[in-house]
């Protein structure tokens, strides 16, 4: 039977999110510069995008570029703004075609101007789409939203918008970049690290972890489905019992 055929269509997660990792070490195996890498992670991001817009996913969200990410080399960094800015343009007609809203979550002002300029470019262009929204964390870190979430009822607090005594986890949803957004079901990783790298710490509280053994560039179409059907066999008890559920 065909991975596909294995997927319960009525049990498909609402958000995925993934920690698109392995770029530089694939490039790596081919003895190429790490741009290289990042370049076939593009494929990939586009047969991903596909595949899950295809299977009912309502969220993507894509682990582009992290705050520590700026620690780079400053060669490598500027190649992924650019090669962030041309992949925007090529894509956003497919991203049309397909009926994908575009979405970015993050620092963004903080990108360069030409990354950010053409960034909302997309966003305001694919607005009305309603497929599936495919959100880029670009300049992003859990503990850099959290604390943003936190500064921001501080203030709503002094202007009396809020009384921070009722805070409770969905007005507090309500300050995150996600808002909205329903928490991932499912986080995959890949590369064979298993870690975090500051990623939506708040919304993973309960999401179900995925990590696949591959480099991203590597990543297809059967790898998603793997990982779905991975997750529905999965027992999420949300604290309870196997028997209260
Ligand atoms: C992921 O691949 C892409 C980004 C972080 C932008 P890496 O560039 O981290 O590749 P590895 O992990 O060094 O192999
Ligand atoms: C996480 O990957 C960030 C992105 C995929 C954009 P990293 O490669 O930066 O993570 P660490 O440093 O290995 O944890
Ligand atoms: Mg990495």
């Amino acid at each position: 039977m065909d991975l596909k055929d294995q997927i319960i269509s009525e049990r498909i997660p609402r958000h995925v999110a993934i920690i698109m990792d392995g770029n530089g070490r694939w490039a790596k195996k081919y003895g190429k510069p790490r741009v290289f890498g990042h370049r076939n992670g593009v494929k990939a991001v586009r047969e991903i995008t596909e595949t899950a817009a295809d299977l009912g996913v309502e969220c993507l969200t894509l682990y582009a570029f992290s705050t520590e990410n700026w620690n780079r080399p400053r060669l490598e960094v500027n190649a992924l703004m650019s090669l962030l800015v041309d992949t925007l343009r090529i894509e956003i007609n497919s991203l049309n075609e397909n009926n994908i809203r575009l979405n970015a979550i993050g620092d963004l002002t903080k990108l360069p101007k030409r990354t950010y300029e053409t960034l909302m470019e997309g966003i305001e262009k694919t607005k009305n789409n309603d497929r599936m929204m495919l959100n880029l964390a670009l300049n992003y870190s859990g503990r850099w939203e959290i604390i943003n979430a936190v500064k921001k009822i501080a203030q709503d607090s002094k202007n009396n918008l809020i009384d921070a005594e009722n805070l409770t986890d969905a007005v507090f949803e309500k300050y995150l970049t996600t808002s909205g957004i329903p928490d991932p079901e499912l986080l995959i990783r890949t590369s064979g690290e298993y870690r975090l790298s500051n990623y939506l710490l708040w919304q993973i509280a309960y999401s179900e972890l995925y990590f696949a053994p591959i480099y991203w560039p590597d990543f297809r179409e059967e790898d998603f489905y793997k990982a779905i059907i991975d997750f529905q066999q999965r027992e999420r008890r949300f604290g309870k019992t196997s028997e209260q559920l």
